[in-house]
């Protein structure tokens, strides 16, 4: 497609809108009230037949419909361009990205996202709002379940890799998305977790711990990149030139698509940052922001901005070029169908083999926090009682789940039942989740279940539409009464396990003291009741690691495991009374219930050794570590190896640890295996005060096992 040619033909109406983006029921339901709100937007009847995107279908048909009745309407014959929040599965559910993270495993990130992609694009849809990589330290924040944790390296890997696999090498491929990496930056830093709150950061902790994720996903090549509704350092992300032309534009060189978030423009005038949607246009359009998401101030003000000469004809014409890029790479003059169909989506959808890769992940993603031995459960049980809200719970896609339906979803009932056919299960659910939810009155039930029992699932977690955008909490605990019931329960039974359903890290410190085993789920979605049944059973090894901390506490948030040391540090061990005058709390200890990077297994991994092969490495050389990992079990599983450095002395205060490697192995019964790093001289740079990203002379050190818990450290030189 000549698209100079295209563009030049185009008058600055038809060019202005390429640059918004609408529901799609505005162009579905023909008597939608334009007169309305919508005419506060400042839309007609004559205008939306420029428009040039639409969010939020409903499918295959209802896209082609749309796609055809634009087509018949607009001159130019531009194809609109169908985008959704496709963040973890289509139709078939994967964990949440969160959970994702807990497998430290991009090739099946990669396998997950290649299936969401199947099944998204035969119904219609040609961009998907994803990979979402806002680095994440507060649990009290909703958001935290779209993000894949509290490490920049694991983030960035998982992003870009599910930037790859989304769109693959060529976006003519019908099995293919065009990706929109979000949210741009920092909104996980949103003040005391609280959604859409102000973020304060400095340039120093922004590109060290903050920014690296949306890089690698631009390096991965991704196509759009959507800025984020908080203000950042006191000017909101979408109108933020430092953020959108120095770094983004001017440092990393973005030519792809900036898409706003939804109506983050015309919100520039309750930030106070623009009196009206003419300044907020203004505002927007110089930063770079070329679509304009569900509000009204491009097509109402930025043509007049250009005949008043605020923007010239050539900026915008370079903002709809992008677009049209994008519709031309996704080949949509040729195919305005992009290939979808009713048919071919059901075809796709939901296949044995796509809930295979969901079961699989679903079981790859859970980490086993705790077990005192009673798991895994004997297959050969005759009784079992499942307590708790989500024992028969079929909601556990988690939210942004796009078709992913709870009538499709196995729950752990079923999933137990199909399991173990001859078992007879009895399912209480005891109590609700809901933080207001004081009814105890299931509690006999309950208990009388669990003491008839031969073993005792407790299946306990906050709802759904506890995480997720706008849903955030000041208290992180279990919510309710179900750690009261389950206290009572395991004294009833104390051959029992806890399975966690949830969106974030929960303050489970006081389940955690009486629990014999802890199972975190996540949100595992369609398979999930059927992964949990084979993880309790010994079918499944449980091998996923933490990708965020939890805390003892709320009062703890936020906490991560690459912090730095202060200058009073409470010493790891005391004698234990409390050391005053040191960075500690009254009631409550510093570290985490359980750290990044944390997670059990039913083998039993010994970490024997780690050797350096050389003391001291220049800046042109490197240093190979071996870690020799012995699984001194019967039982075969996988370990995520991982690699841990501290920078001792640095021009700027460094973490006391940061993950710089990790690799996950499988390690038959009884099995030794050595894994080897390459530590090179990059690896040690960090952003210091004059924001050069650098490494300086001195002494390092290197650790394995997990933060918090490090083993073999050993000290290197970087001469
Ligand atoms: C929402 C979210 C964003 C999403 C967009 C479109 O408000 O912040 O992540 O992509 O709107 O649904």
């Amino acid at each position: 497609m000549d698209l100079l040619r295209l563009l030049s033909q185009m008058t600055i109406d038809e060019k202005i809108g390429q640059l918004v983006q609408f529901n799609a029921n505005l162009f579905v339901d023909s008597d939608v009230d334009i007169t309305g709100p919508m005419m506060q937007v400042g839309l007609t009847k004559e205008n939306l037949k420029n428009v040039g995107s639409v969010l939020n279908f409903r499918d295959a048909n209802e896209m082609r419909a749309v796609q055809d009745k634009h087509l018949s309407e607009d001159r130019n014959k531009i194809p609109m361009l169908f985008m959704m929040d496709v963040i973890h599965g289509y139709r078939t559910i994967y964990p949440i990205p969160l959970a994702l993270g807990c497998s430290f495993d991009e090739a099946l990130a990669k396998e997950c996202s290649k299936m969401a992609a199947r099944e998204a694009a035969a119904d219609g849809v040609h961009v998907t709002f994803a990979p979402m990589v806002d680095y994440v330290r507060d649990a009290r924040w909703g958001r935290v379940m779209e993000s894949c944790g509290e490490e920049p390296m694991l983030n960035s890997r998982m992003g870009a890799a599910q930037v790859r696999a989304f769109r693959g090498d060529d976006l003519r491929n019908p099995d293919q998305l065009a990706t929109c990496v979000k949210h741009f930056a920092a909104y996980g830093g949103a003040e005391a977790g609280r959604d859409y709150n102000t973020v304060e950061l400095s340039e120093h902790v922004l590109r060290e711990y903050y920014l690296p994720a949306y890089k690698a996903c631009i390096d991965a090549g991704v196509d759009m990149l959507m800025p984020s509704f908080n203000s950042l350092n006191g000017v909101p992300a979408v109108a933020n030139e430092w953020l959108m032309k120095q770094v983004l534009k001017d440092e990393w060189k973005f030519g792809g698509v900036v898409i706003s978030d939804y109506a983050a423009v015309h919100e520039l005038l309750t930030h106070g940052v623009a009196a009206n949607n003419r300044e907020a246009a203004q505002l927007a359009f110089a930063c770079g922001c070329d679509i304009e998401m569900c509000s009204g101030a491009y097509i109402n003000h930025l043509k007049g901005l250009i005949e008043e000469g605020i923007f010239t004809e050539q900026q915008l014409d370079e903002a709809v070029l992008r677009v049209l890029e994008l519709k031309d790479k996704l080949g949509l003059f040729e195919d305005p169908y992009h290939g979808a169909s009713m048919e071919k989506a059901d075809a796709v959808s939901l296949t044995p083999e796509n809930r295979a890769l969901a079961k699989k992940t679903a079981a790859e993603c859970a980490v086993l926090l705790k077990n005192d031995g009673v798991l895994p459960f004997s297959i050969d049980v005759k009784t079992i009682a499942l307590i708790g809200p989500f024992a028969q719970e079929n909601r556990i896609n988690g939210v942004w789940s796009c078709k992913g339906s709870e009538k499709e979803t196995v729950s752990v009932a079923e999933g137990v039942q199909a399991l173990l056919p001859d078992a007879q299960i009895v399912s209480v659910r005891g109590c609700g989740n809901e933080w207001n939810d004081f009814d105890r009155s299931g509690f006999a039930e309950a208990i009388d279940a669990a003491k008839n029992a031969d073993a005792v699932v407790l299946c306990l977690g906050e709802p759904q539409d506890y995480s997720g955008e706008g849903n955030c909490r000041t208290n992180i605990d279990l919510p309710g009464v179900q750690t009261e019931l389950a206290k009572q329960i395991v004294q009833a039974n104390p051959n029992t396990a806890v399975l966690l359903f949830n969106g974030r890290p929960l303050a489970i410190s006081e389940l955690d003291a009486f629990a014999p085993a802890i199972l975190e789920m996540w949100f595992p979605g369609t398979e999930g009741g059927s992964a949990a049944a084979e993880l309790l059973f010994g079918m499944c090894n449980p091998g996923g690691k933490l990708s965020m901390s939890f805390p003892r506490t709320t009062g703890q948030c936020p906490i991560y495991y690459n912090h730095p040391s202060t200058g009073r540090p409470k010493p790891a061990k005391l004698d234990g009374k409390r050391l005053h005058y040191t960075s500690n709390y009254i009631d409550c200890g510093n570290l985490p219930l359980y750290s990044f990077g944390y997670g059990l297994s039913y083998s039993n991994f010994v970490y024997e050794s780690m050797l350096l092969d050389k003391a001291s490495m220049t800046k042109d050389e490197s240093i190979q570590i071996s870690i020799t990992v012995h699984n001194d079990s019967d039982v075969p599983g996988q370990e995520t190896v991982q690699l841990y450095m501290r920078d001792l002395v640095a021009s700027m205060v460094r973490p006391v640890q940061q993950l710089i490697g990790y690799e996950k192995v499988h390690l038959d019964a009884g099995e030794c295996k050595t894994v080897k790093f390459t530590v090179t001289e990059p690896m040690l740079r960090f952003w210091n005060h004059k924001n050069q990203f650098v490494s300086e002379r001195g002494e390092f050190e290197l650790s394995t096992g997990y933060a918090d818990h490090l083993l073999h450290t050993k000290r290197f030189a970087l001469d």
